[in-house]
């Protein structure tokens, strides 16, 4: 399989190197350091299977003009985009099979997510070429276009709330006295642990909380401050707020 990036910035890097080991690349920017020998979009899409997409919204429309004419019609057309719908990538593309993804940026290391917006273009053959080439970043989910915006905000956007998050915790980990890199070990394991202790034990995530705080003990200590700075409402505000922001449609 050989598949094509248009614009390899944040995510477009992220996607070719979750999926260099595995497939056949030819990529393109407008920063020739960044495109693997190709000049141009349309020398980069020839005898691709798939045609992934990774530019911001506001350059999608004149970027799909201008492959138009030089797509085959079983060459299947993929858009990160956030605000872009299947209904726009359809009209500017009327022969091409087109699909609209959300990934997040952990598809570099093929721990991504990627939501993939149920249209009429997936038939069978394209769903088996699409699961064959994008099976190498992460986990695939199929869902109607209404709640792509949810995954946005839970998934495409949350690597950055993640990193605030583990950032806070080094950094209180260096008050403490402990060295960065110990202070980021730490932290980065007590994560990995806990998600696979929710992933395997069959425990809710309140179950989870109740077994390390005994009463009257020192993690009840942290939960009560965690509710009085409301970690809780803001995390939950964070998250609606990118949610509404995803379904307000504004172009950057
Ligand atoms: N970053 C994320 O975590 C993330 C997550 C999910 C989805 N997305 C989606 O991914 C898309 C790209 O976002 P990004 O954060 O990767 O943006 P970015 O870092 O700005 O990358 C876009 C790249 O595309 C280049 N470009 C623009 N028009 C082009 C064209 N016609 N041909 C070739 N290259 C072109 C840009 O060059 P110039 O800078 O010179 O214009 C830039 O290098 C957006 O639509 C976004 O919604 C991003």
């Amino acid at each position: 399989m050989k598949i094509s990036i248009i614009g390899i910035g944040a995510m477009g890097s992220c996607l070719a190197k979750g999926l260099m080991s595995s497939t056949t690349l030819q990529l393109f920017d407008k920063n020739p350091d960044k495109a693997n020998g190709f000049n141009s979009p349309e020398e980069a899409v020839k005898e691709c299977d798939l045609v992934i997409l990774a530019v911001k919204p506001k350059d999608m429309e004149a970027l799909l003009k201008l492959l138009r004419s030089k797509l085959t019609p079983d060459q299947i057309v993929i858009s990160v985009a956030g605000n872009i719908d299947v209904a726009f990538l359809e009209n500017h593309l009327p022969e091409s099979p087109v699909v609209r993804i959300m990934p997040n940026t952990p598809c570099a290391v093929g721990k991504g997510v990627i939501g993939i917006v149920e249209s009429k273009s997936l038939t069978p053959d394209v769903k088996s070429k699409l699961e064959a080439g994008l099976s190498p970043l992460g986990h695939l989910h199929y869902l109607p276009e209404s709640q792509i915006d949810a995954l946005t905000a839970l998934a495409g956007s949350a690597p950055a709330f993640a990193f605030v998050i583990l950032e806070a915790m080094i950094d209180a980990g260096i008050e403490m006295g402990l060295k960065k890199p110990l202070s980021q070990e730490l932290v980065t394991q007590m994560w990995e642990g806990s998600l696979e202790l929710l992933k395997t034990s069959g425990k809710n995530t309140t179950d989870l909380k109740w077994q390390v705080a005994s009463p009257g003990g020192i993690t009840i200590a942290g939960l009560d401050q965690m509710e009085q700075d409301k970690v809780r409402a803001g995390l939950l505000n964070t998250l609606m707020t990118t949610w509404k922001r995803a379904t307000s449609k504004i172009n950057y």
